[in-house]
């Protein structure tokens, strides 16, 4: 049986282990660096001539995989505590140099659009393994986060008819022929009706919240809007927690105390692989003009996060701030700032990098541009929601309390142009003994953009979907 090279790295020396792996490296014909992917570091293997066969020698090379079996020794070289003698290998799969020169594997710098080019093999190097290994343990923090809370794990449909968020941006599912008069008319089509797959999981979620109390989805979302970002995917992945007899204020502080929990979770049981990527950056901005580089680490914009309470303003203070603002005065900002507009991602940088330095979240948005679902505030004008806004971000999470009341409901669904035949089951609920509820979607990929420093979002998902791009 194979042990874990991350197990094997923490023994005492020992005879008789088995392992295997990808070469990364073999230098002089005698020291392999074999890494199995289970933690950043390779382990050395020491190849003994007598023992292990020419034919076999001639065969590892970077990229080729191997069974290794020996003795767990001490290292007499520099750089390893530990090392393997082998008394015996077996070659699993050989990599060609010819091929492997080629490819990224190579070992050299590439640059990420040469990797993401490359992303069926992009996971077997350095980088792409820590922000993978690092993805995998925010995903399960997410899940024991809540359970640890009390919150119930629901399932909710990918394929769905209604557009949750109102913004039009999805992608059609239809079985039928491209072009037809019966696909324009969405007759006899599959469902029996226009469908497509799912911008949010939200409004199923408040159905489950709404009999058990607390609920999440953790899923697959879908948008089409053209928006060429590096901040932006057209499948992305949503964590959306909702929360039965609660508002506004218990939704904020459940967005702070679950950001929080994420960040020192990441430190706690990644702390080799986010080394590694705080190294990185630090190399990388090295190389870029002063203004540029990043004024904290990463490590170090982390546990910022940790240590500040996030700043709580409302939306018409977040204007009356910008309006006061030099970049406003001197009109660097692209978007002019006015009560009403859209906060732009400018606008978001400069109140939480500049103003506040630390996490900003926004409540009480002007109606108008948010979503039919959010509750109406007193003043007629603005709805209970909530961004929550990060360095290097912008946008983490955004959530909102819920409408509860029937008739203001309906009369928003009119409004907004959100048709009844759509979305009588979501009116529904609110006649069987209707309760204040909250929620908010996080954007999977934007925290691990801000776990692991990495600038693009389509290097922290495995295989990115953009504009012009579903390859792998
Ligand atoms: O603010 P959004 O659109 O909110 C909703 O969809 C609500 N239904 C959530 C809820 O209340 N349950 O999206 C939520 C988050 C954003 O804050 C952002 O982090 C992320 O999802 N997001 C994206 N991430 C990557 N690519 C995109 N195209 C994204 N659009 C939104
Ligand atoms: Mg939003």
């Amino acid at each position: 049986m194979n042990l874990r090279i991350v197990d094997v790295l923490k023994k005492e020396p020992t005879q008789n282990i088995q392992i295997s792996g990808w070469v990364r490296s073999f230098r002089g014909g005698r020291f392999i660096a074999l890494n199995d992917g289970s933690c950043m570091q390779s382990i050395q293997v020491v190849v003994d001539e007598e023992k292990v066969k020419e034919e076999v020698i001639a065969n590892i090379s970077t990229g080729a995989s191997l069974c290794v079996k020996g003795d767990l020794v001490e290292s007499m070289g520099s750089g390893q505590k530990t090392e393997i003698q082998a008394n015996d290998i077996q070659i699993i799969g050989i990599a060609k140099p010819e091929d492997v020169q080629q490819s990224i594997l190579q070992p050299k710098k590439h640059s990420l659009e040469k990797l993401r080019e490359q992303a069926h093999i992009r996971m077997r190097t350095n980088l792409f393994g820590a922000v993978f290994r690092i993805r995998h343990h925010m995903a399960y923090a997410i899940h024991k986060y809540f359970n640890d809370n009390g919150y119930f794990y629901i399932h909710t449909p990918i394929i769905t008819g209604t557009d949750a968020e109102g913004a039009g941006e999805t992608f059609r599912v239809t079985t039928l022929p491209v072009g037809t008069k019966e696909e324009v008319s969405n007759e006899n089509d599959f469902f029996g009706k226009p469908t497509h797959l799912t911008v949010s999981g939200q409004l199923e979620a408040e159905l489950a919240a709404l009999a058990l109390g607390k609920a999440y989805t953790f899923g697959p979302t879908f948008r089409a809007e053209n928006s060429n970002t590096t901040r932006h995917l057209a499948e992305f992945w949503m964590i959306e927690p909702e929360l039965a007899f609660a508002d506004i204020h218990d939704n904020m502080n459940l967005g702070e105390d679950f950001l929080k929990y994420l960040i020192q979770y990441a430190k706690d049981h990644c702390s080799e692989d986010l080394a590694f990527l705080n190294d990185r950056a630090l190399k990388e901005e090295q190389q870029l003009p002063k203004d540029k580089r990043n004024e904290f680490s990463l490590l170090e914009r982390m546990q910022m996060v940790l240590d500040h309470d996030f700043e709580r303003i409302t939306y018409s203070e977040a204007i009356d701030i910008l309006l006061q603002s030099k970049p406003h005065k001197k009109k660097k900002f692209k978007f002019p700032v006015e009560w009403g507009i859209d906060l732009q991602s400018e606008h978001e940088k400069f109140l939480v990098e500049k103003h506040f330095k630390k996490p900003v979240i926004i409540v009480d948005y002007p109606a108008a541009i948010k979503a039919f679902y959010m509750r109406e505030n007193s003043d007629g004008k603005t709805v209970a929601a909530m961004d929550i806004l990060f360095p290097g971000i912008g946008e983490i999470i955004g959530g909102s309390q819920r409408e509860e009341r029937h008739d203001v409901l309906e009369r928003k669904c009119k409004e907004f142009n959100v048709p009844k035949e759509a979305i009588w089951w979501y009116l529904d609920t609110r006649k069987f003994g209707t309760v204040p509820h909250a929620g908010f979607g996080l954007g999977f990929e934007r925290l691990m953009m801000f776990v692991t420093g990495m600038t693009n979002i389509r290097d922290v998902i495995p295989f990115p979907r953009t504009p012009n791009n579903a390859e792998f």
